[in-house]
């Protein structure tokens, strides 16, 4: 697959391709991941691997040691995991003056602390301002692919859905603001910034619905199955369009009794995946006897999940 520049009349694109993986804990998601980042890298594509997991891994399978931002793999490839400083950057860029010149107005706070307290606290402030980060990412022309390696699927699907609660939340929340009991010149600055933020969880909506495609990586195994029909009803609530599945740890038929066991176990839920989803791209990646770390690895995986291309 040839990623190509996009270039429409949406305001969120200038525009780089974006594609999200997301799935169960475990199932191989950064495995694939550093995989198709690697091929988009080779293919032409100025790329960028970004995770917003907590606990990323990204460096650790790409085998990187040094910690610039973001890390380099290679000429074209780049690494870059995002955490608590950048979500503080972007929220201290955006809106932090402005609320803590409403906020300092009553209450005694420095403004470092005032951004520290409020990054760490307010619920969905981190998870809408990875999308921010992103979206922002792929307006600039520093990279042509974006592969964006998540959470396991709970942190995810609350990272997805954050942008179109928030704005539905916001809608209320001038009401609210224009019964408290403040003067003018402290309620005006409030309803300005609810207004502003509203609009850019529409926005943030809007770039994942339009511009991110997404990824999902699966197992074929009872559970992860029955999941990913509960992923799929997620993202069509929020219209987020799902461009390919990845089943991983494919079992081959071969001599040993524990790899045809396993073959003979998985092919009902394969039969499953492949019959429930025609409609999508499928591809199958097989269950490696060894841990797929270091390019030389992820050049196998990447040869088995673009061979047709
Ligand atoms: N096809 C495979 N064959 C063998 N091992 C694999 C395969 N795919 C992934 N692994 C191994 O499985 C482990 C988990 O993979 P990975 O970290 O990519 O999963 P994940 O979905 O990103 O996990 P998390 O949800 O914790 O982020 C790793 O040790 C990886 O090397
Ligand atoms: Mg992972």
């Amino acid at each position: 697959m040839v990623v190509m520049k996009k270039m429409t009349s949406n305001p969120n694109t200038n525009s780089s391709k974006i594609t999200m993986f997301t799935g169960k804990g475990g199932v191989g998601k950064t495995t694939c991941a550093a995989a198709t980042a690697l091929h988009y890298s080779k293919t032409g594509n100025t790329t960028l691997a970004i995770s917003t997991d907590a606990t990323p891994s990204l460096s650790h399978i790409y085998e990187l040691s040094d910690k610039p931002k973001p890390a380099c793999v290679t000429d074209s490839l780049f690494v870059k995991e995002l955490g608590h400083v950048e979500v503080k950057e972007m929220w201290d860029k955006k809106f932090g003056k402005d609320v803590y010149g409403v906020f300092s107005s009553f209450v005694d706070i420095e403004y470092p602390e005032f951004v520290e307290f409020v990054t760490s606290v307010l619920p969905g402030l981190s998870d809408e301002f990875m999308v921010d980060y992103i979206r922002e990412l792929t307006l600039n022309d520093e990279y042509n692919a974006v592969v964006w390696d998540t959470a396991p699927l709970g942190q995810t699907l609350a990272l997805l859905e954050t942008p179109a609660l928030l704005s539905e939340h916001l809608k209320m929340a001038p009401r609210i603001y224009s019964r408290l009991k403040v003067g003018r010149t402290t309620r005006e600055p409030i309803l300005d910034i609810i207004r502003r933020w509203e609009k850019l969880s529409a926005i943030n909506m809007d770039f994942l619905k339009d511009i991110v495609d997404f990824t999902l990586v699966t197992i074929p195994e009872a559970l992860a199955v029955e999941q990913l029909e509960d992923i799929f009803r997620e993202l069509d609530e929020y219209e987020l369009k799902v461009k390919r599945i990845i089943i991983n740890n494919v079992a081959k038929d071969d001599e040993s009794v524990f790899m045809s066991t396993k073959h003979n176990q998985q092919q009902e839920y394969l039969r499953r995946i492949h019959n429930t989803y025609s409609n999508i791209e499928i591809v199958e990646l097989p269950m490696f006897p060894y841990e797929i770390k270091g390019l030389e690895r992820l050049v196998e995986i990447e040869r088995t999940l673009f061979s047709e291309s």
